[in-house]
């Protein structure tokens, strides 16, 4: 089968697509013919091999695992024995977790990882796109936010994969939604479902005459200190990007003081955890409360480019690997 594959850190021209064997799945196992698979920030960060925490999950001196990519979509196309959940010809999405391998025309995975039945209606780049984003911003907004009908919510960063999934959902979840992002965008979260778009070239959002309850940074690209001025009593703060600083302040807004610091680490989630808000998020799509965002969508031979694309920091929603299959 045909893979991206990366034999050592660096820059996209590290990537390869490379034959490789095709994988057979065992016991308990299901095989997916992937159709799409995102490329996400967590793509590049795990390629460029720069950040120290990254290279615990993904080797130390070189890549452990030879091909990336989490999130995806296709079709189950053989199934080991023993497997009750999936039947050959299901449409699936989801997330391969910390075994990556998305990036290819399949991949096994055991069949209670996090994979469900894709929702109808959405095409197989759709699929993998809204895997990417609402996994992250689902149980940011809900179980961390605990975001309430009402609610005063800011999303900065809110064009990105996070971003696009959290204003939807949060306007779902009956909260009044501003979104930060640069002017090209503004029509686009207005269309997501923000009430008010402000641009972050011109505003400094933590400067606003404004109160939110929750203040929900999808790039990290702010900090507590700063945003605090804006979050009402009670409020809390979030951010996706991990640092010591963000774990520290955690533990101390547990004890002191009326505002909250909070970072969720949602992709070590378990699986069955992935799997319900799968579920959901196929009714939410379905219903029309949910839309994926794509600003491209690349032949699997153009990973490099998909990656150079994700590395600006400045995609519009998601970057999409496309498989022959789904044509
Ligand atoms: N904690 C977790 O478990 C977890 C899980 C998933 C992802 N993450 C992390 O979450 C972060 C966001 O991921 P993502 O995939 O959503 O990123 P992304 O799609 O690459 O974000 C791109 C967006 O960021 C916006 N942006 C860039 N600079 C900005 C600024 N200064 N102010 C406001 N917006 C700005 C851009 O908007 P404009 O083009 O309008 O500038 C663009 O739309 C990544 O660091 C990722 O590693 C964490």
């Amino acid at each position: 089968m045909k893979a991206v594959t990366y034999a050592a850190y660096g820059t996209p021209d590290v990537l390869a697509v490379s034959e490789i064997p095709t994988p057979e799945p065992g016991p308990g196992e299901v095989r997916v013919r992937v159709h799409a698979a995102t490329v996400s920030s967590a793509d590049v960060t795990f390629r460029r091999g720069k950040d120290l925490m990254a290279r615990m999950f993904t080797g130390l001196r070189k890549p452990k695992r030879p091909v990336l990519g989490t999130e995806l979509s296709g079709v189950v196309d053989a199934v080991g024995e023993g497997v009750t959940r999936f039947r050959v010809g299901d449409r699936v999405y989801g997330a391969t977790g910390d075994a990556f391998g998305a990036h290819a025309e399949y991949v096994v995975l055991p069949e209670d990882a996090a994979i469900a039945p894709a929702p109808e209606g959405v095409d197989a780049a759709g699929a993998a796109a809204l895997a990417e984003g609402t996994l992250t911003a689902l149980p940011f907004l809900r179980d961390v936010a605990e975001l309430a009908p009402g609610q005063r919510i800011l999303v900065n960063g809110a064009a990105g994969s996070v971003g696009a999934a959290a204003v939807q959902l949060a306007r779902h979840m009956g909260a009044e939604v501003t979104a930060v992002a640069s002017a090209r965008n503004a029509e686009l979260l207005r269309s997501l479902g923000a009430t008010r778009v402000i641009d972050y070239g011109t505003t400094d959002f933590t400067a606003l005459d404004e109160r939110f309850d929750v203040v929900f940074d999808a790039v990290g690209k702010s900090s507590f200190g700063r945003a605090k001025r804006v979050l009402a009593k009670g409020g809390k703060y979030l951010t996706t990007v991990l640092s010591p600083g963000i774990l520290m302040l955690s533990a101390w807004t547990r004890l002191f003081g009326r505002k909250r610091a909070r970072i969720s680490l949602t992709g070590l989630r378990k699986p069955a955890q992935k799997v319900a808000d799968l579920a959901l998020v196929k009714e939410l799509a379905e219903a029309g409360a949910l839309v994926p965002v794509i600003e491209r969508r690349f032949p699997l031979d153009e990973a490099a480019d998909a990656h150079r694309l994700v590395e600006t920091g400045h995609k519009r929603g998601h970057a999409v690997l496309t498989m022959a299959a789904a044509a």
